[in-house]
């Protein structure tokens, strides 16, 4: 029941057609426990896993834990410098296994992983509030990650006429939204390149990073080979980044966030070694030859999981000839839209949780203010005090060039644009400075074919929804300002090779 279980958030969609499918990951082909840690002792750790049992229990409240857990936060970049050290001590012993026993490590992550997978569920609900659908794909996708890292770790070894050399020390700063799925993909990925890793789990999801740490440390990822940085003790301010980034013995970082984020990166520590995925301003578009009912049921759920908070989510449908005026179209959106059962992200029956921190921004101005032209098909309300809880909001007639064409504003509003052509809607959807995911409902083949020559994004999905990227099926990354730095694709075969440094291998007469 187990292995079954395994691919039952991400490779149970695999039916799904989409462009530079792969085939399915198979089975793990090495397999063993070999490296075992001596539990550790690291308070945050410890009250990490704590606080999730208590939740399960119904002992405590996720608000509660939280308001505790933040309040004990001190302020100390020391604390970062000394995990660099440590990770820099330790590459040499990682480096020191052969490349299988790593491998054979990485295996044991993933099994791990998906045996703690209840607990990953509860603290991502409570203290990054995503709904069951959301989190457990997310556990899905992390176990994936370790198992398809693990044996592309060893055609590292199989390049004719290079070395791999790996770098010693990398650093990892994910981010909220994906709190799970995001650092355990970048942190195996590094370790299966013969990395180091100091892991700097974000802010909001602070226990999420130190849980993942927990469990990969129990699966035998040794602890000098991952350090985290424990946000309690080192605190959240520049300081910390500063400390991270300046250190010359940090040889790489590994960042998904925004793309002014990987920009200051750059500017904090030029010629820095950076992956960086970063944002995403996404289309979907439907053609007169789309499934209606399948196309409004996608841009729905790409636009409203997770609230929106997604760099891949939908935040445009670009409504192609008689789309644009069918009721058929418009009335389904707006009933999926509006069905959206919104809640506490605890809740077994909500559907659409509340967003991270309360609305303020962009994103305010996106849930609050319409532009000239455009009016509210469904409009958001805010449904708490604070401003965290919002139902969706959906707003037609937006304008090619307006702000909200252009605007990230990660939340739950969809904008409606329209076309009289395919040529006019790709026009539209290229026209951002971004490039991460894209979509397209037709049937009609030709559209098809004709659209993936011209859609500017990384990843470009037709006839599905456009979040939840499948690790080998659909790596993932885009171009254009989705990206800061040389193109990378997690969860894809070309990852492992830019993590790592290279040296000529002679071939001798
Ligand atoms: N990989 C995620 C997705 O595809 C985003 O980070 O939705």
């Amino acid at each position: 029941a187990r292995e079954e279980s395994r691919f039952r958030g991400s490779l149970a969609r695999a039916e799904e057609p989409a462009a530079g499918s792969h085939r399915a990951v198979g089975r793990p082909a090495v397999a063993t426990d070999t490296f075992v840690n001596t539990p550790d002792t690291d308070p945050s750790i410890a009250a990490s896993r704590a606080w999730a049992r208590a939740i399960q229990d119904g002992a405590a409240t996720a608000d509660a834990g939280l308001a505790t857990l933040r309040a004990a936060r001190v302020e100390d970049p020391a604390a970062v410098t000394a995990e660099v050290a440590a990770a820099k001590t330790g590459a040499a012993s990682w480096q020191a296994r052969t490349p299988e026993e790593r491998a054979a490590v990485l295996h044991a992550a993933g099994r791990t992983l998906e045996a703690r997978r209840t607990d990953l569920v509860t603290v991502m609900m409570a203290e990054a509030g995503k709904t069951i659908d959301q989190s457990d794909p997310e556990v899905s996708e992390a176990v994936d990650f370790a198992h398809y890292y693990a044996v592309r770790s060893l055609d590292l070894h199989r390049f004719e006429g290079a070395v791999p050399r790996p770098r010693d020390v990398t650093v990892v700063t994910p981010p909220w939204n994906f709190p799970v799925a995001i650092p355990a993909g970048s942190t195996l990925a590094a370790l299966a390149a013969g990395s180091a890793v100091v892991l700097k789990p974000a802010e909001q999801a602070a226990r999420c990073g130190a849980l993942l740490a927990e469990i990969l440390w129990e699966a035998g990822v040794p602890r000098e080979a991952l350090r985290l940085v424990d946000i309690d003790a080192a605190g959240i301010d520049a300081g910390l980044g500063d400390a991270l980034l300046g250190d010359p013995r940090v040889d790489q970082v590994i960042l998904t966030g925004a793309y002014e984020t990987g920009e200051l990166f750059h500017r904090v520590r030029p010629g820095l070694r950076l992956v960086a995925e970063t944002s995403g301003k996404n289309a979907v578009i439907v053609t007169p030859s789309a499934d209606l009912d399948l196309a409004a049921r996608d841009v729905a759920q790409s636009a409203f999981g997770h609230a929106g908070q997604k760099c891949s989510a939908a935040s445009l449908a670009i409504l192609v000839g008689s789309v644009a005026t069918s009721r058929r179209f418009h009335a389904q959106l707006e009933d999926a839209v509006r069905s959206l059962a919104v809640g506490a992200a605890d809740d077994p029956t909500t559907q659409m949780g509340p967003i991270i921190e309360p609305a303020q921004g962009k994103l305010l101005r996106a849930l609050t203010t319409l532009e000239p032209g455009e009016r509210w098909l469904v409009e958001p309300s805010r449904l708490d005090d604070e401003g965290r809880t919002w139902t969706p909001g959906v707003r037609t007639g937006v304008r090619p060039g307006s702000w909200f064409h252009l605007t990230e504003c990660f939340g739950p509003v969809l904008g409606i644009m329209t076309a009289a052509t395919l040529d006019e809607a790709i026009e539209i959807q290229n026209a951002v400075d971004y490039g991460l995911t894209a979509g397209i409902h037709t049937l009609d083949g030709a559209e098809i074919a004709h659209w993936l020559t011209q859609v500017e994004a990384g990843n470009a999905y037709v006839n599905r929804g456009i979040t939840g990227a499948i690790v080998q099926r659909q790596p993932f990354g885009g171009w254009k300002r989705s990206v800061v730095g040389p193109t990378a694709k997690a969860g894809g075969p070309s990852y492992l090779v830019g993590l790592t440094g290279w040296e000529r291998r002679d071939v001798e007469a």
